[in-house]
């Protein structure tokens, strides 16, 4: 449990009474009673308040703020307001500033805004920190830490710049090491001396951000940015575990945003939390995909949806509402993938500034009589009604996709072989198939322990790092069935290549060599053509994006292409390894190849679907004690059927008996429990 102090599923958000007179505090009060909150996010932006200038501190309106949200029955998930730094910080000390992609030095303004190697600002966000460890330690209200809020953005001052050579030196010790990894032979950049190396963006070997002359360096900027803004977090958190060892802390996440290696941060955090803001036309295969990445964070831990809105966002080119039912609806798919939260940004929409037309449970109207409201409380309700029940419940997927930040910047830095190469899209096409035949799926990172999973999907696995091969041979053999595809096993973690052939040391369990790599022009395609029949494969079927021209080491073809002057060339591949087998995918299938493919290998393990749904309707399972729970959204806006096979199930959310088949209505949620009948 996240903290037994509350033990049922979070209900709240972002709360800014901060922004309103003490009126409209009572309001608060009055209708968070209506909406079934407990739980308030304060202090994400007050840092200004909270220090007026360089020696003072004053926290009067925080105490007022969580005393009073306290009595009123509601908790607190206490940040420590280092999101955006004051004013009087930026002006007295301009080290705080960031200088950003293009070079120029940035003034006072915006958010997240800080940069992280400012000994101003790692000195002063260190000790706001534990100002707020030691005034709020022991007040029952607190329920976990929320450290700054939504890191990110990189900076390029010269303070980044020295720290970047000494983060260098640790990781390299020397010079010479650098250039052979970063290969600097290339175009004449050998380094002599450490000062010779400057921060790679604009002004140097990038362009328009994620094109670079040098992999390398770029590669390593945003590990280093990565670590850095992680420091700032880490410096935060041990302030705050000194003083409170045993209040949980969290800093909130963004799926898959970029810039951050969340899997490194993960390990630093007691509880993952993100932030999750689905457009209205988001396949909801990849809201679902996210948040298993989420949970993939900590091994499968329960995370927390720390934001999504209740009904529009602001930032967004068309921010359309969230139809009725969707927010609810939305709310439970987070808490299917193992979210034990639901939390808004934000309790009442602001007056003025950006985020005025940002959707809130309180809007502009400043009553309950909303749509969005009514929604709201509705939630609230349920929320209370279904207590402890499902928290620390766990997916039990046999299933498992390996994602992985490096491997993504390594593809997006990679000068070639197409700009219509996307690795989070490929991830998501084998995440799609999977999910649509309503299998258990993971997200996991390419450390994790593969044993405990039957089947594990690689997709273009660029950057096969030191010892993964072995592991992945390890996984085979025992018995596993690993998939990659084309793209795979080039380089290692400086993004040189493994020169012997490609797929590099994925060669041998994928008994394959791959001699080049066609890119396809926009609206071409080849195609897949199976050998006879071949479990659920059958027939032709569209590839396009890249082809590999592979050979066979061992390997049985399965499938060949069906142009080009490869034609008749493997195109899909299945090497035996010890007991089990690797496939290789030397393109990108059309979606319907993938479901067939995820489903033959799927079959060979016995792995089945959770349960037999159409298509628009998802079906995910949490299990806790033994226990099943098998969660039924319907994503569409009509009735459907759904077949409950042999299990007798009680639905938590109205109580009734369910077996056999039942009618799901549009938008609607089902939780069932197995009653082991
Ligand atoms: C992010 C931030 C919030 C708010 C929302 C708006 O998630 O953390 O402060 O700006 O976006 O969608
Ligand atoms: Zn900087």
């Amino acid at each position: 449990m996240i903290n037994p102090k509350l033990p049922k599923m979070w209900y709240g958000g972002d709360y800014n009474p901060e922004q309103w007179e003490a009126d409209v505090w009572q309001e608060d009060d009055r209708m968070f009673k209506l909406a079934g909150i407990d739980v308030a996010t304060v202090n994400v932006f007050s840092w200004a308040l909270n220090q007026p200038n360089e020696d003072s501190y004053d926290f009067a309106w925080l105490d007022e703020t969580i005393d009073r949200l306290y009595k009123n029955g509601v908790y607190v998930c206490l940040a420590t307001s280092t999101g955006a730094h004051p004013a009087w910080m930026a002006r007295k000390y301009p080290d705080v500033l960031r200088v950003d992609y293009e070079g120029r030095k940035r003034r006072f303004g915006g958010r997240h805004n800080s940069c992280p190697n400012s000994p101003t600002y790692r000195t002063y966000s260190t000790r706001i920190a534990r100002k707020l460890a030691e005034r709020y330690q022991a007040h029952p209200a607190v329920l976990i830490w929320h450290v700054s809020n939504e890191y990110g953005g990189y900076c390029y001052c010269d303070n980044c710049a020295s720290a970047f050579r000494t983060w260098l030196q640790q990781r390299y010790s020397t010079l010479e090491a650098v250039n052979q990894a970063w290969n600097t032979r290339f175009w004449g950049h050998t380094f002599y001396d450490w000062e010779d190396i400057v921060v790679p963006n604009a002004l140097s070997e990038e362009w328009s951000g994620n094109r670079t002359n040098f992999q390398g360096i770029s590669l390593d900027y945003r590990r280093f940015q990565s670590d850095s803004l992680l420091d700032c977090y880490k410096l935060e958190r041990d302030e705050l575990k000194k003083i409170t060892p045993d209040i949980p802390i969290t800093t909130n996440l963004m799926g898959f945003y970029p810039e951050l290696d969340y899997f490194k941060w993960a390990k630093e955090m007691d509880v993952v939390s993100w932030d999750n803001y689905p457009s209205l036309d988001t396949p909801y295969s990849h809201t679902a995909m996210t948040h298993a990445l989420m949970r993939g964070l900590k091994g499968g831990q329960p995370f927390m949806l720390m934001e999504q809105t209740p009904s529009v966002q602001n930032w967004q080119p068309y921010n359309s509402a969230k139809r009725p039912g969707v927010m609810r609806l939305w709310s439970y798919q987070a808490v299917a993938h193992g979210a034990d939260t639901v939390m808004f940004f934000q309790l009442r929409r602001s007056m003025g500034a950006c985020e005025k037309y940002h959707g809130a449970v309180i809007e502009h109207v400043g009553h309950e009589h909303t749509r969005v409201f009514r929604e709201c409380a509705e939630l609230g309700k349920e929320l209370q009604q279904l207590g402890d029940k499902l928290l620390d419940a766990r997916s039990d997927a046999r299933v498992a996709i390996i994602y992985d930040w490096e491997n993504r910047w390594g593809i997006e830095l990679s000068s070639g072989p197409s700009i219509a190469l996307n690795y989070v899209n490929e991830v998501h096409k084998y995440y799609d198939a999977l999910h649509q035949l309503h299998i258990q799926t993971d997200m996991v990172s390419v450390e994790d322990d593969l044993s405990q999973y039957d089947v594990v999907v690689a997709p273009v696995m660029y950057m096969s790092k030191q010892g993964f091969a072995e592991r992945v041979e390890g996984f085979v053999s025992q018995g596993g069935t690993f998939l990659t595809t084309f793209f795979s096993g080039i380089v290692n973690e400086n993004d040189l290549v493994t020169l012997g052939g490609y797929p590099g040391e994925l060669r041998k369990v994928l008994g394959i060599w791959a001699e080049e790599i066609d890119a396809l022009l926009p609206g071409t395609q080849n195609q897949m053509v199976i050998r006879g029949r071949q479990g659920r494969l059958e027939g032709d079927y569209d590839c396009g994006i890249l082809c590999d021209v592979i050979h066979a080491e061992g390997a049985e073809v399965v499938a060949e292409y069906g142009s080009d002057y490869y034609q008749g060339t493997p195109s899909l591949t299945v090497n035996t390894f010890g007991q089990g087998k690797a496939w290789y995918v030397a393109s990108s299938p059309e979606p319907k190849f993938l479901k067939d493919l995820m489903q033959t290998i799927c079959e060979a393990h016995g792995i089945e679907s959770v349960l037999d749904a159409p298509v628009g309707v998802e079906v995910t399972r949490r299990v806790k004690s033994g226990t099943a729970y098998t969660f039924v959204l319907n994503h569409t806006a009509n009735p459907q059927e759904v077949s409950l096979g042999e299990s007798v199930y009680v639905d938590l959310l109205t109580g009734k008996e369910e077996r056999e088949r039942c009618i799901i209505p549009g938008r609607g949620v089902m939780i069932l429990e197995d009653t082991g009948n």
